[in-house]
């Protein structure tokens, strides 16, 4: 029921896109956008490893295990995880990858695999948001523990209170939103994942866009820079 952003033009072809930016920059938010717009998949490793937690799965328990305390998952783990989704037929002509690569190993290993098949990735898309502005935002998002539909309580509050809009699930505060976890999650990211910007950039492939504006702002700027990267 929400109003998705519209108006411009975007091509038909499909991609292989990556979400890069710190935690609660909007990546899901943006991603979900972005997936439905361009009809390809969001792949995001955050959901995948929430999903096998909540399921209860050996893999599930020991990411929980990282993950409680803001730490990464171990780049070993991840790529396994990531190798067996990129195989399945739904990711065959595209895809937007959301929190992954989160290391420059992660990002030296799909690098590998897509060169292995002759393809490349066609953007890579970094979100800059403030570290203030993002533990502000984290403080106020609930998620909804079944479909992954993100609200905020003043930006984006679900249209019933603590209920989600999609799915009519009650929505929840994540495990790793707590305040403290936070700026560990944010101290992380910094020493291991901003190197992952640089590798991109290297390649030509990075596009900054600022991500503390409106979020159909945020998308439209998206959509019209990708629409420049791939000409
Ligand atoms: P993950 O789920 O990927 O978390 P994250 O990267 O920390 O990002 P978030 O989901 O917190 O934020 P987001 O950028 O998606 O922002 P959102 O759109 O929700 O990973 C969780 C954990 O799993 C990691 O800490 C790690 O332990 C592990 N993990 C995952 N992948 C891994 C990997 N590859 N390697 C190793 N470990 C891995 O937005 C945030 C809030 O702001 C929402 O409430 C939203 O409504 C609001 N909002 C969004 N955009 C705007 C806007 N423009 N203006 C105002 N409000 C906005």
């Amino acid at each position: 029921p929400r109003d998705r952003p519209g108006g411009l033009p975007v091509s038909e072809q499909r991609m292989r896109l990556v979400l890069l930016g710190p935690p609660g920059a909007g990546k899901g938010t943006q991603g979900q956008y972005l997936t439905e717009r361009l009809g390809i998949p969001k792949i995001s490793t955050g959901d995948m490893l929430r999903d096998a937690a909540e399921d209860g799965t050996e893999l599930g328990r020991e990411a929980k295990s990282f993950t409680d305390q803001g730490r990464l998952v171990p780049d070993e783990l991840i790529l396994a995880l990531v190798r067996k989704r990129l195989e399945e037929p739904d990711a065959a002509e595209g895809y937007l990858l959301d929190g992954f690569p989160r290391t420059v190993v992660q990002a030296e290993a799909l690098e590998s695999w897509l060169e292995a098949q002759g393809i490349r990735l066609d953007a890579v898309v970094d979100l800059v948001v403030e570290d203030d502005v993002i533990v502000d935002r984290i403080s106020k998002r609930r998620i909804c523990p079944v479909c992954h539909e993100t609200y905020h309580l003043v930006n984006r509050p679900p249209v019933k209170p603590d209920v989600c809009d999609v799915c009519g699930k009650p929505l929840v505060l994540r495990d790793d939103d707590r305040a403290e976890l936070v700026r560990e999650r944010l101290r992380i990211y910094h020493e291991r994942t901003e190197p992952v910007t640089s590798f991109y950039r290297q390649r030509g492939l990075l596009i900054s866009i600022p991500g503390d504006h409106p979020v159909k702002e945020v998308t439209v700027a998206i959509i019209h820079a990708i629409e420049q990267q791939i000409g």
